[in-house]
């Protein structure tokens, strides 16, 4: 599942995404489901109990639901992430504060832009909030600083950005063949 994280309008996070989908169409390990935020209905103001300890019964709106049943399904999440601020959109943290048990033993990586960090302090604020939901965070991101440079005609120009890719998805499909097996033969013990 590839997330688009950002909702603002002229946001460049589809340009991203739609290149990350095609990375991994061609990397060949993965059936892909591109969700973009914008799509979703993800309101700021949520039920008096933890969607922790409300499991399925959770009340989330009508226009989350196909939100949270991709990352159900989901096996393994590639999110695209800008930097805001030094951190992530809050349309992210939403989305993923709406739910706890869709993330756990699930492995997450990231494709950030941005400014000269390339989105790489969104990353690291990532990582802690999703290790909080029990998922595995990817080491191998893939960061694209200055992106407005860095990108001609939907793809980047930097001609290892394939190969980073590649990288990244063989990881990423590694955690989600090991985990999902994991999930299948032991309960998480949390
Ligand atoms: C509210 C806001 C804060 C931003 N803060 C940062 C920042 O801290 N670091 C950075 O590299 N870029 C920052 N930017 C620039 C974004 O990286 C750039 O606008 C990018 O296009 C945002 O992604 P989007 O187009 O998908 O929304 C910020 C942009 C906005 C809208």
């Amino acid at each position: 599942m590839i997330i688009v994280g950002s909702v603002r309008e002229g946001r460049f996070g589809p340009v991203v995404a739609t290149w990350v989908a095609e990375q991994a169409r061609e990397h060949g390990g993965f059936d892909i489901d591109v969700v973009d935020l914008a799509d979703v209905e993800v309101p700021l103001s949520m039920p008096a109990v933890s969607p922790r300890f409300a499991g399925d019964s959770y009340p989330r709106p009508a226009g989350m639901a196909s939100l949270t049943s991709h990352l159900q399904d989901a096996d393994a999440f590639i999110v695209v992430t800008p930097e805001y601020n030094h951190s992530y959109p809050a349309s992210l943290k939403a989305a993923i504060d709406w739910h706890f048990t869709q993330w756990r033993a699930k492995p997450v990586a990231f494709v950030s832009y941005g400014g000269a960090a390339g989105g790489r302090h969104a990353v690291l604020h990532l990582e802690n909030v999703l290790t909080e939901l029990h998922a595995v965070t990817i080491r191998d991101g893939l960061a694209f600083p200055n992106y407005f440079r860095a990108w001609e005609d939907g793809r980047p120009l930097d001609p290892e950005a394939s190969g980073f890719a590649k990288t990244l998805l063989d990881q990423l499909a590694w955690w989600a063949a090991a985990l999902r097996a994991a999930r299948n033969s032991v309960p998480y013990p949390a």
